[in-house]
């Protein structure tokens, strides 16, 4: 399958990001649980660097509980702070809060030698689009939250937003651009619903999807639809049309329906919670 991305976004976005990471603390980077890697794009390792880092695996509701561990040990490896979160709840931001805490420690620290006492810490939003960056936003923000220095005729520039005594936000994200040269990451970003369906081939995705669950996740598909998982990939969608009641006018599997439903299923977590990388072996 390809995918299309167009190179005048990305350059835009990246000039925006070094521009907002020039003003900023701490860099706060969404990636989604159910890919790690592909959601997320290595260069914000060059641009952030000297920044304090923390990674909130999103959407981690969808994703595998175990493989979530294993994705929050391997970032942790590599010297970041790491939360697993829903952004659509609330349950988890105390856990942000005290981990912002902990990642901003130093920064902290160092205020306090210089004498500068309660100076809060910086922080942006980043990740690449579709990941919850909006949400996030939205919910660790909440209603509560004043907007700092946006008096009109008083601000220039960026606006910031007072989440407590310890934490400004920058009000808008920062837009990652993913990789899509490769196509493994381009397929994985298409599974979870992050590329536009318009451009997709959907049932050639949901053979793709298939595929995978019954190689990575045996049983799911038989649990959910009740098919044989032993038939192949297009037998098996047949059989979800049957199941489904996907027909043609004489009868035949309608193969584009069930393959929308199957797609629809899987990305809204209705089949199960998956994750489709593991470290060191894809994306
Ligand atoms: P962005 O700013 O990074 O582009 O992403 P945004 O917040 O717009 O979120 C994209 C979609 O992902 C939204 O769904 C949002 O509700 C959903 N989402 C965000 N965080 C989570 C999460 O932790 N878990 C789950 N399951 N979903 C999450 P949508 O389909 O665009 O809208 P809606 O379904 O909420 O109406």
């Amino acid at each position: 399958m390809q995918f299309q991305w167009y190179p005048g976004h990305m350059t835009k976005a990246k000039r925006q990001m070094q521009e907002d990471i020039k003003l900023i603390d701490l860099i706060i980077e969404l990636v989604d649980a159910r890919i790690p890697l592909s959601s997320r794009n290595p260069d914000i390792d060059m641009l952030g660097k000297n920044k304090a880092r923390l990674v909130l695996m999103n959407k981690a509701d969808l994703a595998d509980p175990k493989k979530n561990e294993v994705w929050s040990a391997y970032f942790k490896e590599k010297g970041y702070f790491v939360v697993c979160v829903d952004a659509r709840s609330r349950a988890g931001m105390k856990e942000i809060q005290n981990t912002i805490a902990k990642a901003c420690r130093e920064k902290t620290e160092r205020d306090k030698r210089r004498g500068i006492l309660n100076r809060p810490v910086r922080a942006m939003v980043v990740g690449i689009p579709n990941v919850g960056k909006s949400t996030f936003i939205n919910t660790y923000a909440g209603k509560a939250c004043a907007k700092t220095g946006n008096k009109p005729g008083v601000t220039k520039g960026r606006q910031w937003i007072r989440l407590n005594r310890q934490v400004e936000l920058l009000d808008t994200p920062g837009i990652l651009w993913p990789k899509f040269e490769d196509q493994e990451v381009g397929l994985h970003l298409a599974f979870i619903g992050s590329i536009r369906d318009e451009i997709l081939n959907t049932q050639e995705l949901s053979l793709e999807l298939i595929r995978f669950l019954m190689q990575e996740y045996p049983g799911s598909l038989a649990a959910r639809y009740g098919i044989a998982e032993e038939e192949d990939a297009p037998q098996a969608l047949g059989a979800v049309a049957r199941i489904r009641n996907c027909l043609g006018r004489g009868g035949e599997p309608d193969y584009g329906k069930a393959a929308a439903i199957l797609v629809d299923e899987f990305r809204s977590g209705k089949i199960g919670r998956f994750t489709l990388e593991v470290p060191g072996r894809s994306g």
